[in-house]
């Protein structure tokens, strides 16, 4: 990502000050990320978790907004001064693209880290913006299942893999790729909240259940523990009426874990990461910047009441 540097209004809006307040303490015509950073730093308004919480954007559907809302996600929440490691389990790589870190910027993906082994630390750069880490991806990932098939203890290679660096995050955010095979396994059981993005249609709707089932199958086999389940309704648009009818379903069945913020369909989420930057830097008061926003928002609120790991 190219270095972001923002006008006074949007680094007064970020720090949560008046601009006046800003002008005052720093008075600048322009403010780097890295100096909002430290701004934020001296007026002892950096936030901290007690422990890294690990968040995982799956949905076994493809296309519903796992990177879109996962990449946008993460990003803000290191532009609210959390320390963000966002890791790309999709050999698309598109979490990565999105970010604009390009594929001559990385050697290692997580692959080298659960097959081969190699240390995460040796997997980890920056993504250009303070506090916001990545585990980059290509297509060397894509014959993970299979490589990590014969392997001893290979359910629970991403969550001993994290585990050195977890002390070094406030938010460890995992974007999966659309498919059921040992690496979203090995996610699943590596995660506190599972944040499922899905599509205001009735093909979301069926997807759902399989995921769910497939939890339940993995709590009685593998013991798997959830903090928070989390539905997200993306890209709704509410002149259809199918996708009236598709949130009143889910209201009817998930109503525990569907979320009350909603993700409108907004044109500037495309436009986002095709310039491999985030909503918020792009069009920070476009209604997919707000609806973003408003998640953050919800999510936080939940998981601030939500023990790491319990049962779904
Ligand atoms: N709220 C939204 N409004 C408009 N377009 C959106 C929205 N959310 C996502 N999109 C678009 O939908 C497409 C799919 O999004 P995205 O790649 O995030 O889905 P995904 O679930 O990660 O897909 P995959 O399953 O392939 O990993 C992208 O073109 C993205 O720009
Ligand atoms: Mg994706």
């Amino acid at each position: 990502m190219n270095p972001v540097i923002y006008t006074p209004k949007r680094a007064a809006q970020i720090l949560d000050l008046d601009l006046k307040a800003l002008s005052e303490l720093a008075p600048h015509e322009s403010y780097p990320a890295e100096d909002v950073r430290l701004l934020r730093d001296n007026l002892g308004k950096t936030p901290r978790r007690a422990e890294a919480r690990k968040q995982l954007f799956l949905n076994f559907k493809g296309g519903t907004g796992k990177t879109t809302l996962s990449t946008s996600y993460a990003f803000r929440l290191a532009e609210r001064g959390y320390r963000v490691l966002i890791v790309d389990l999709d050999s698309q790589g598109h979490a990565t693209k999105c970010l604009g870190v390009e594929d001559d910027a990385f050697e290692l993906t997580l692959c080298d880290v659960l097959i081969q082994k190699r240390p995460v630390r040796e997997a980890i750069v920056s993504s250009g913006y303070p506090g916001l880490d990545l585990i980059p991806s290509n297509l060397g990932m894509s014959a993970i299942d299979l490589s990590l098939m014969p392997l001893p203890g290979r359910e629970f290679r991403m969550r001993n893999a994290l585990k050195p660096v977890e002390p070094d995050y406030d938010f460890i955010i995992l974007d999966a790729p659309p498919s059921f095979g040992l690496l979203n396994l090995n996610a699943l059981m590596t995660t506190d909240d599972l944040v499922i993005p899905v599509l205001g249609d009735f093909l979301s709707f069926h997807g759902l259940k399989l995921l769910f089932d497939t939890l339940q199958d993995l709590q009685t086999d593998l013991q798997l523990s959830l903090g928070g389940v989390f539905i997200v309704i993306n890209s709704f648009n509410a002149s259809f009426k199918l996708a009236k009818e598709a949130q009143a379903a889910l209201q009817e069945h998930y109503s525990d874990y569907l979320c009350h913020s909603i993700v409108r369909q907004s044109t500037q989420f495309a436009q986002a990461s095709s310039e491999g930057m985030p909503i918020s830097l792009v069009a920070p008061d476009s209604k997919g910047a707000l609806d973003l926003e408003a998640l953050i928002d919800e999510l936080l609120g939940r998981i601030a009441n939500a023990p790491a790991a319990s049962s779904i």
